[in-house]
């Protein structure tokens, strides 16, 4: 049998008329949006996109606006062959892939500024980052008025930045979360991994066996300060260079807990740095 081919997309035009037609015939479109790389983390997305809509779109584009000018985008791994092969046979139906220019046409002048939630933490350490994703997740979603569109909780903060975006501007998409995928050894599946020498990639998979005992710690009722303290100083034990923050959060907000015992529903949310590579992750409490 012949390998699954999948059509690919590189205009909006061709975008939305696939998608109409789609939808003229009754059918219910799930959008997946990734910079591509893909692992079996954005395959676990597509999985889901396939139980809840009748057509699944993953867009591939590495958004240059979403990297801060000394991060990784002139090397972020990019391999769309491979891609395509993995998204067809995950059973995805279309790929969009623009080109940076179908995407921020001469004379771009517009961003979303999401405030709030996308504040604290990597809005924090990263200033421009939510505004270049949600500058490109609205146009996505603009572009392919998907009924949903699935995000994982691996990037937590960013899925509810998403979440308070679609709501702030009357998006009709209903935005899906969907739960890390993670190695053996508990590493969140990354994209990122990938930069990891082999000895980074053994301390890596610290980062969330200190997130399981934060929260483990938490339910027995210690307070969240020496939880945060705590979990810093294993990280750094463990081996990692620097720890942007370990932080207990309102699960919806991302508002910083006080210092007492834990009231509400919260996240832990964690972020750290193995030499060049920084890794974040996260955990319900
Ligand atoms: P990217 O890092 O490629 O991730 C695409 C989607 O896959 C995101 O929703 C992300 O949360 C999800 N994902 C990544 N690793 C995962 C894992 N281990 N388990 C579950 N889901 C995982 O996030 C982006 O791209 C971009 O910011 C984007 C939203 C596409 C905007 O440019």
């Amino acid at each position: 049998m012949a390998e699954a081919t999948l059509p690919i997309v590189r205009t909006v035009p061709d975008l939305r008329a696939q998608v109409r037609g789609w939808k003229a015939q009754g059918l219910r479109i799930a959008l997946v949006p990734t910079m591509g790389a893909l692992h079996a983390g954005h395959i676990s997305l597509i999985d889901l996109a396939r139980r809840q809509a009748d057509r699944v779109v993953a867009s591939i584009f590495v958004n240059p606006t979403q990297f801060g000018p000394n991060e990784d985008f002139e090397r972020y791994p990019r391999n769309e062959e491979r891609d395509a092969a993995a998204l067809a046979g995950a059973g995805c139906d279309l790929l969009f892939a623009p080109t940076v220019a179908e995407m921020y046409a001469p004379g771009f002048a517009t961003t979303i500024h999401v405030g709030g939630v996308a504040e604290p933490l990597e809005g924090a350490h990263r200033p421009t980052h939510f505004a270049g994703v949600a500058t490109v997740v609205a146009k996505l979603l603009i572009q392919a008025e998907p009924d949903i569109a699935i995000f994982g909780e691996k990037d937590y903060q960013q899925l509810q930045v998403i979440r308070r975006l679609a709501l702030d501007l009357d998006i009709p998409t209903a935005i899906i979360g969907a739960p890390i995928a993670r190695a053996e050894d508990g590493l969140a599946l990354s994209s990122r991994n990938a930069y990891l020498s082999p000895s980074e990639r053994e301390i890596a998979a610290a980062l969330n066996r200190v997130l399981n005992d934060a929260a483990a710690a938490l339910h027995v009722g210690e307070a969240v300060a020496k939880v945060e303290g705590d979990g810093t100083a294993a990280l750094v034990q463990a081996g990692f260079d620097r720890v942007d923050y370990f932080a207990v959060c309102d699960a919806d907000t991302l508002a910083p807990r006080g210092p007492g015992p834990l009231e509400g529903r919260s996240r832990i949310l964690a972020a750290a740095s193995l030499g060049k590579t920084r890794l974040i992750d996260n955990i319900a409490v």
